[in-house]
C-alpha cells in the first residue's frame, strides 16, 4: 500500500511553494522595516510551557495538542503557536536585560489537532511577530500597522481590522460576573459548547458561532474597563487613526488564548468557507511573569500563511513567481556538448538561471523543455559555431536569434 500525509497536512509541491516564498519574502521585507529580528526556537516545548502560557482552559490545551513522551520521560508538546515559545526564548536568553525593546518574528509550521474544515489544517504556518519591553499602545498600534502592511504588501484586498480590549485579569473578573448574570437564564436553551465554555471562560460564549445572534443585548466588556485600560485603548485607536489604519471597534471580539490583556485585534476577510479570520493577536502584560520571568510587557500577532495563501489565490491574485530559468543551452553534437557543461557553470557563477539537457534528447525535445520552462533565451550551440567560438543566442518573445562570442553569453543575457 502506498503511503500518504496525514489528515490535516499538505505538501507543497514547485509551482505552489513560490508563492509561500513570495508571501515569506513581503513577510521578511517588512520585519526589516519595522526593525524585528528574526528568532528561531524549537519545534517542540515542554508541555507544561503551554499549559502555563496559552492556558488550561483554552481549546488548544484542552483538545488539540500533539504531546507525547520522549524516552527520557519528558511530557513534550508539538508547538500549536509560536508566543509562548518566543517568551521562554526571551526570558531563557535574558533579553529582558538589554536596553532596548526586545521585538522578533517567526516564521515556520504550529500543530494543532483540530477538525479539518476549508483554512483549518493539523500542521499549518504562522508568520508572527512579538514585541517585549513597553506598555506604550503606539507600540501596539505599530504591530497593528505591521500585519495591515503585511496583507496590502501581498496584494489581498479587502483585509479588514477589529480591535477590542478585552481589560486586565481584575477587569474581566469583574465583566465575568455581569456576562454571567446574562447568560444563566439562557444556559439551557445554549449549545453544549456555549453551556461548557459558560463554567470554564464564559467571555468564549461571545465567540459561539451557533449562538450568538442572541448575545446583541449581552453587557459589552468596554463598559467595565477602568480608568487605566480606557486610556489605553483610546491611545491605541488615536494612533491608528494617525496611521490611516482603517478599523472597527468589536466589544464581542475574544481571543481563543487565556494570555492577552488589554489590546485583542483580528484580521478579517471573506472567501474561505466558514473561516473569516486570516490573523490575530494583541497585548499579553502577563505572559513573561506567568512563565517565570521579570514583569515584562508584550504585544504580538501570529498570521496564518495558509489562509493568506488560499484567499490570494481566490482573489485570482498575480503573485511574482520568484523561480525564473533565464536561458536554455542545447549542445548539438560531442564537443558542443562538453562545452555547454563549461559555459553553464560560467552562467550560474554570474548569477543567471539556466539549464541544459541530460537526456540526450534531440534538439525539437530541449526546444520543448525551454518552452515548458518559459525561459527568456534559448543559446544553441552546434560544432561549427563552437569552432568560430560563438553561440546562437535565440530571444523567445521576438524570435530574434543573433551569434554572440562565448566569452559574451553572459552580457549578451544580463545586457538585454
Ligand atoms: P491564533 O489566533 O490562535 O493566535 O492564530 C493566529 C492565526 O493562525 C489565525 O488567525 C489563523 O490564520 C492561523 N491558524 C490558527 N489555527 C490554524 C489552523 N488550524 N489551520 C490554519 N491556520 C490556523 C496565535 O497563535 C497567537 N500566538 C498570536 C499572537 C502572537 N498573539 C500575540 N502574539
Amino acid at each position: 500500500m502506498a503511503f500518504q500525509k496525514p489528515p490535516g497536512t499538505q505538501d507543497f509541491l514547485p509551482g505552489a511553494v513560490e508563492k509561500w516564498q513570495f508571501v515569506e519574502r513581503v513577510a521578511r521585507d517588512i520585519c526589516r522595516r519595522f526593525n524585528f529580528r528574526e528568532i528561531r526556537t524549537p519545534m517542540f516545548e515542554m508541555t507544561e510551557l503551554y499549559k502555563r502560557g496559552v492556558g488550561e482552559t483554552t481549546d488548544i490545551v484542552e483538545k488539540e495538542m500533539y504531546t507525547f513522551t520522549d524516552r527520557g520521560d519528558r511530557s513534550l508538546t508539538l508547538r500549536p503557536e509560536g508566543t509562548a515559545g518566543a517568551v521562554r526564548a526571551y526570558v531563557e536568553n535574558k533579553l529582558y536585560g538589554e536596553p532596548d525593546l526586545t521585538k522578533l518574528y517567526y516564521i515556520g509550521p504550529m500543530f494543532r489537532y483540530e477538525r479539518q474544515q476549508a483554512g483549518r489544517y493539523r500542521q499549518f504556518h504562522q508568520f508572527g511577530v512579538e514585541a517585549l519591553g513597553a506598555v506604550d499602545p503606539a507600540l501596539d498600534a505599530e504591530v497593528i500597522a505591521l500585519g495591515y502592511a503585511f496583507y496590502a504588501e501581498v496584494g489581498l484586498k479587502d483585509v479588514r481590522v477589529e480591535i477590542n480590549s478585552v481589560g486586565t485579569p481584575a477587569v474581566r473578573a469583574v465583566f465575568r460576573e455581569k456576562l454571567l448574570g446574562f447568560l444563566e437564564p439562557m444556559r439551557d436553551t445554549l449549545c453544549k459548547d456555549c453551556q461548557a465554555r459558560m463554567d470554564r471562560n464564559p467571555l468564549r460564549v461571545l465567540d459561539c458561532k451557533t449562538d450568538q445572534h442572541r448575545f446583541a443585548e449581552a453587557p459589552s466588556i468596554l463598559d467595565s474597563l477602568d480608568e487605566e485600560c480606557r486610556t489605553h485603548f483610546e491611545s491605541l485607536k488615536q494612533h491608528l487613526t494617525g496611521m490611516n489604519i482603517p478599523f472597527t471597534v468589536n466589544p464581542r471580539l475574544v481571543r481563543g488564548l487565556d494570555y492577552y490583556t488589554h489590546t485583542a485585534f483580528e484580521y478579517k476577510a471573506e472567501g474561505i468557507g466558514a473561516i473569516d479570520t486570516v490573523g490575530g493577536g494583541g497585548r499579553y502584560n502577563g505572559l513573561v511573569a506567568d512563565i517565570g520571568g521579570p514583569d515584562q510587557p508584550g504585544v504580538g500577532l501570529g498570521l496564518g500563511l495558509e489562509r493568506t495563501v488560499m484567499l490570494l489565490e481566490s482573489q485570482g491574485a498575480e503573485l511574482e513567481n520568484l523561480h525564473q530559468v533565464e536561458v536554455y543551452l542545447v549542445g548539438l553534437g560531442e564537443a558542443a556538448e562538453r562545452e555547454t557543461t563549461r559555459l553553464l557553470q560560467g552562467l550560474r557563477m554570474r548569477g543567471i538561471a539556466a539549464e541544459r539537457d541530460y537526456q540526450g534528447r534531440k534538439m525539437k525535445a530541449q526546444m520543448k523543455s525551454a518552452d515548458r520552462l518559459r525561459v527568456r533565451f534559448t543559446a544553441i550551440l552546434g560544432d561549427d559555431e563552437l569552432q568560430r567560438g560563438e553561440i546562437a543566442l535565440k530571444n523567445m518573445a521576438t524570435g530574434e536569434q543573433t551569434f554572440v562570442a562565448l566569452d559574451a553569453l553572459a552580457d549578451a543575457i544580463r545586457g538585454s
